[in-house]
């Protein structure tokens, strides 16, 4: 079952939150500055040893002062134009999460996002890639809760629309 929320994505009560991060893992702005400081120092101990991820990519850590048991770190496409593979960059980020949640057998997802930030990925071109992979992972566990956790309006608004 996929949901749409408007909120800080630390509050997320279920398994997992999903992480905008960038290819050091080691924190920054956005969404990532605020889990951060929300997680604590555990989660950026626990970041530095993971060597990093490439865009595309997840890898998963503890929750730490989080509601959330686990944190699934991703790093999203920058927006170049759209000419350098980042749509597909970006549907990789949603289904290598969700395969990362589906393994370990969660009950609940929420996503930020991704990308549509400071890495400047337009939002309704964004929206479609993230409700089509979740769409389609979710076939392989109907069971699990999706929740996409819009911040600001524009992104609310984009997927109330398509869903
Ligand atoms: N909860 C949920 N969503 C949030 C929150 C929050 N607390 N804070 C920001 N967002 C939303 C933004 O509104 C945006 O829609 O997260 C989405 C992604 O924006 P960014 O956090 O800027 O992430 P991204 O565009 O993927 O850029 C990643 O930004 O913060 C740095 O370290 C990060 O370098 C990386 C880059």
């Amino acid at each position: 079952m996929i949901h749409l929320t408007k909120s800080d994505i630390v509050c997320f009560l279920g398994d997992a939150i999903v992480n905008a991060a960038n290819s050091s893992l080691l924190g920054g702005g956005g969404v990532d500055g605020a889990i951060h400081r929300a997680a604590g120092m555990g989660l950026y101990e626990e970041c530095k040893t993971l060597g990093g991820c490439i865009p595309g990519d997840a890898k998963v850590t503890g929750g730490y002062k989080l509601n959330a048991k686990y944190v699934i770190h991703t790093v999203g496409p920058v927006w170049q134009g759209g000419g350098n593979n980042e749509a597909e960059v970006l549907a990789s980020c949603y289904k290598q999460c969700m395969e990362i949640a589906i393994e370990m057998g969660l009950g609940s997802i929420a996503f930020p996002n991704v990308s549509t930030g400071v890495y400047g990925f337009p939002k309704p071109l964004a929206a479609d890639i993230a409700i089509a992979t979740v769409k389609q992972m979710l076939l392989l566990k109907p069971e699990m809760e999706v929740y996409f956790v819009c911040f600001d309006e524009e992104n609310y608004r984009l997927y109330k629309e398509l869903m």
